[in-house]
């Protein structure tokens, strides 16, 4: 379903990924030095001890010339990649739709759109990690473009961390599922904020008997999710666009209900009723889990900046309040009890020759080691 690439696209991304890897490895680490030779040493002479928080370290560093030049280059790596990939779709968006459109008929039980869904303001409002047009827009009809482009750009983005097929947290939950349950098989899988199915279509392969239910907001997304799964010879997802705030399935119907990189977009009130949604759905003996970067508590003030710059320089703007969220509480505030609700770490699992995360490879917000944050529901599994 990928857009087609010439040669000088195929170098654009080229450049953008190793432009990321050598941004992410070689200059991030100046900032840690920036911050001990300079920034702190001058807030302390004016303010006689070191920066408390985040917010005094973004002031210290605010002044700081290495540190203005990565954060430019990073928004402009972003700006980039954001270029290059709509440069790639939108001169093919006729014949990606077309594709999309050949690829959905052939199972059509797969996708269910539903053109009702209003899109809710904490995400029109704004074009999340500066990609115009976020998930949603469409420029012709049944358009396909804005998850062309965002599945185009991913690799560069995550500089292969994620995967070949950016599959790599679904890939890591499976395994994490297959560990801690052996055995098990979920009959009934409900992914939120599906995107394009990368997390999706693992599951989905890990767990061939189960009905995977996929659910988005944006039909783009949706069409092209569909599209790339059926590609992909996998055929028991069901492609479905609805709110995760409000979804229209009966209480206690998923056996697994999970989410990756999803709640960091939504509102406070949205995070909430998402947890209501979920908790509300997860049938006895199930669990769910949620995937999101590391939450600040525990970390330094000066890596909880590093980590922040997303919520100040990349459209993200509840990226702040969901990494300083208790997400183990607001579980318990569902009803769970504090033995039900954990908090783990998923690697997510890639290719032999793709990087893997480390030290050197960590990029404060984009690494491929996951936070994860779930319940389990009492009771016998069905
Ligand atoms: C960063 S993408 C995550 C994609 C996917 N989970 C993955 O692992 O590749 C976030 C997705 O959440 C969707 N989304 C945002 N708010 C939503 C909501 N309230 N209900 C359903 N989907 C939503 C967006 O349309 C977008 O496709």
């Amino acid at each position: 379903m990928s857009a087609a690439a010439t040669h000088d696209d195929i170098a654009r991304f080229n450049f953008l990924a190793n432009f990321n890897k050598y941004m992410a490895t070689a200059v991030a680490p100046g900032n840690a030095v920036a911050f001990r030779e300079r920034a702190e040493p001058a807030w302390i002479r004016q303010q006689g001890e070191a920066p408390q928080t985040r917010s005094e370290v973004r002031r210290a560093m605010a002044p700081d010339p290495h540190y203005r030049f990565w954060s430019a280059l990073r928004r402009c790596g972003m700006e980039m990649r954001q270029q290059a990939g709509r440069s790639l779709v939108l001169r093919q968006k006729e014949s990606l739709r077309d594709r999309a459109r050949e690829l959905n008929a052939r199972l059509p039980s797969g996708l269910r759109l539903d053109a009702s869904i209003k899109i809710p303001r904490y995400q029109s409002e704004l074009d999340n990690h500066c990609m115009p047009g976020s998930y949603y827009a469409e420029y012709i009809d049944a358009d396909v473009s804005a998850a062309a482009n965002y599945d185009a750009g991913m690799f560069a983005t995550t500089t292969g961390l994620f995967g070949r097929y950016l599959d790599g947290a679904g890939r890591g939950t499976a395994a994490w599922l297959q560990r801690t349950r052996p055995g098990w098989q979920p009959k009934r899988i409900l992914d939120l904020g599906c995107g394009v199915g990368h997390n999706t279509v693992p599951l989905a392969r890990a767990f061939p008997a189960a009905l995977v239910v996929a659910v988005d907001l944006a039909a783009p997304m949706l069409r092209y999710g569909h599209a790339r799964a059926v590609g992909m010879g996998v055929d028991n997802i069901c492609f479905q666009q609805a709110n995760a705030e409000a979804l229209p399935f009966e209480a206690q119907s998923f056996d697994f209900i999970y989410s990756t990189m999803f709640l960091h977009e939504t509102s406070h009130v949205a995070l909430r009723n998402i947890f209501g949604e979920a908790s509300r759905l997860l049938a006895a003996g199930g669990v769910q889990v949620h995937l999101e970067q590391p939450p600040y508590r525990g970390m330094t003030a000066f890596e909880q900046f590093m980590r922040d710059w997303d919520g100040y320089y990349n459209n993200e703007p509840f990226w702040s309040a969901l990494h300083e969220t208790d997400l183990p509480r607001l579980l318990i505030e569902q009803g769970y009890s504090a033995e039900a609700v954990f908090e783990t770490e998923i690697h997510a699992m890639v290719e032999d020759e793709m990087p893997k995360v480390g030290v050197e490879t960590e990029d404060f917000g984009r690494g491929g080691l996951w936070y994860a944050c779930g319940a389990s529901s009492q009771g016998a599994s069905t």
